[in-house]
């Protein structure tokens, strides 16, 4: 086996590993082995990631005496369904003669919350791995146990906190992502750096061009930071209650108001939407004197479109980011609460931002 290192995440009998390193699917069989949680794996995938993939987990785990059968699901967040999910379970449980059987999620953020709210659920419960091929789910989608699906009135309202029993993030998967979902997860380790880390904040500044070609080795790097900090706050707040999780919510106010707003074009996807929230979240903290050096932000804003990401959300309407961020499940109530950075590598939460304030962030981010 490859080198690679490993992140222990410390949640008393749901305590588990995130192994990071490259060339680790072909080693699958190995871990589950180590793991004794079956031997009958469901794997949830879908046509793309299964083309790509399929063969080296099929024979990763059939090496290790593991039986395989691969459950195909949409490509999009049409798979985060209740009727997808349904007929998911309806195969899962015709299949399951066995009684050792275990699921494992072969894709991204999509396929890891249906198949980690479909393992919470089957059997009140059966043990699952995550193996996140976009970088957005291996630093942290992946990693937290929050599973769901939606419902058509909003994203993620029906799921269960269910831990995953390893996390397997293989570095030489990314290498047939498209470059735009490589930007998406690079936005939220930007966002990593600008809560938490300023050490990585500065390496992505020195190293962006060899993040965006791929280079694994300072992708392996990033991930690896990512992943701990992310560790770190569902140790502290597993169930999301007790307001450490609350800080990995920067820059997504405004980012889901914006992705909201250009719903109809799908103009921004994830990243790039929180991309222009956390630069648009830096000048409220300006303006609000909880950033006391402007060129912090500065810093911020070149990083970000050096990466080739968005700064503004030309051509929307601020009345409607606006309304779409008063929906945000983040705000109690009346009560405008925003987490905004100090500083690079440092943010709080701040109760209550005056209208005004966001309305002129707002109409900032929109012009041109
Ligand atoms: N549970 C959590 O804590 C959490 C956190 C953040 C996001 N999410 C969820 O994650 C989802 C978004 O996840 P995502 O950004 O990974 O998108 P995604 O799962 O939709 O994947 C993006 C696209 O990339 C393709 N793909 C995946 N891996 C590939 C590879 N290695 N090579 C080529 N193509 C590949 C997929 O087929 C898909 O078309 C959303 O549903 C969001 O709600 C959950
Ligand atoms: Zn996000």
């Amino acid at each position: 086996m490859r080198a690679m290192r490993k992140i222990r995440v410390r949640l008393k009998d749901r305590s588990y590993d995130i192994v990071i390193g490259r060339g680790l699917l072909s080693s699958l069989g190995l871990f589950v082995k180590k793991l004794r949680i079956g031997r009958a794996a469901v794997v949830v995938t879908n046509k793309r990631v299964f083309k790509l993939y399929g063969k080296t987990v099929k024979k990763a785990l059939e090496k290790s005496g593991v039986s395989v059968k691969f459950e195909m699901v949409p490509e999009t967040e049409r798979a985060k369904s209740l009727e997808i999910m349904a007929g998911l379970l309806g195969r899962i449980s015709r299949y399951d003669r066995k009684r050792d059987l275990f699921l494992i999620a072969l894709g991204g953020g999509v396929i890891g919350d249906l198949a980690g709210f479909t393992a919470a659920t089957y059997k009140r419960g059966v043990p699952y791995i995550q193996i996140p091929t976009t970088l957005l789910a291996q630093v942290d989608s992946a990693i937290g146990g929050k599973t769901a699906v939606d419902l058509p009135l909003a994203k993620n309202l029906v799921g269960a906190f269910y831990q995953p029993r390893l996390v397997l993030s293989d570095v030489s998967i990314l290498k047939s992502l498209p470059k735009r979902e490589l930007k998406n997860g690079l936005a939220e380790i930007i966002k990593y750096g600008v809560i938490k880390d300023k050490a990585l904040f500065f390496f992505i500044e020195r190293n962006r061009k060899k993040i965006l070609d791929g280079d694994a080795s300072a992708l392996e790097h990033i991930i690896l930071s990512s992943s701990s900090i992310k560790r770190a706050l569902v140790e502290k707040d597993e169930l999301d209650k007790k307001g450490a999780r609350a800080m990995l919510n920067y820059g997504h106010t405004l980012g889901h108001a914006i992705e909201a707003a250009s719903a109809y074009s799908g103009r921004y996807n994830h990243g790039e939407a929180v991309a222009i929230g956390m630069i648009a979240a830096a000048n409220i903290a300006i303006k609000m004197g909880v950033m006391k050096d402007a060129r912090d932000a500065v810093r911020l804003y070149k990083l970000i479109a050096s990466c080739g990401l968005p700064v503004k959300a030309r051509g929307l309407s601020p009345d409607r980011i606006f309304s779409a961020q008063l929906c945000d499940k983040k705000h109690s109530g009346r009560d405008l609460k925003f987490i905004l950075p100090i500083e690079i590598g440092k943010v709080r939460v701040v109760p209550r931002v005056p209208e005004a304030v966001i309305r002129s962030a707002i109409t900032e981010m929109t012009r041109a």
